[in-house]
């Protein structure tokens, strides 16, 4: 769709329920007033890569968000779109649209899950299970981008499809490192180890 297509489309007063960033611990701080200016920078030079239209930039930049937020709320997406001269509608569909992106604040820990064949094969629905049941999750609520996350704010648990790791399944990420061969009791022992 075109911007003159996206013209056409009536903003909404809000985009969404989120007005704010409510994170974990309860304080409320909308992200586009602390955008801090190491990831101003990262996001210029982002957007140099795309000399021809620096809407192409769209999806590094909400990469680069995410990464640095943990989420996207409103005043990011109305910033980004502001930033490419998009409407935030725009940036609204891709964030919905992509589960990757998250609207909500997850856990410290995040942990993901593999369930591909491979991996379901040798226990992985078991091991999300008992990361669940460890971490006090409830394992059948998973939203597409609110993460599962544990009372305390301390763990999100969700499922991912193939880490390519498959030779050694069942596989997960904790947070960025990847843990092979997975046991029940490694779920526990991860559990406890980051709490
Ligand atoms: S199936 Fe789990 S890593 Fe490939």
């Amino acid at each position: 769709m075109d911007q003159q297509a996206y013209n056409k489309i009536e903003q909404p007063s809000s985009l969404c329920e989120l007005s704010s960033h409510r994170d974990v611990l309860g304080s409320t701080t909308l992200q586009a007033e602390n955008i801090p200016s190491a990831l101003l920078d990262k996001m210029e030079e982002a957007i140099t890569h795309y000399p021809v239209s620096k809407r192409s930039a769209v999806l590094p930049l909400l990469h680069l968000w995410q990464n640095h937020f943990s989420f996207i709320d409103e005043s990011g997406i109305n910033w980004i779109a502001a930033k490419l001269e998009l409407n935030s509608i725009a940036i609204l569909e891709l964030v919905t649209f992509y589960p990757w992106f998250r609207q909500k604040a997850p856990g410290k820990t995040i942990i993901r899950v593999c369930r591909t064949l491979s991996c379901a094969l040798a226990g992985s629905y078991e091991v999300h299970e008992k990361f669940c049941k460890s971490a006090g999750i409830d394992s059948t609520c998973e939203g597409h981008h609110e993460i599962p996350t544990s009372p305390d704010g301390k763990f999100s648990v969700e499922f991912v499809e193939c880490l390519a790791s498959c030779g050694s399944a069942p596989v997960c990420l904790v947070n960025k490192d990847l843990v092979e061969r997975v046991s029940l009791q490694d779920a526990e022992e991860i559990i406890k180890k980051n709490s």
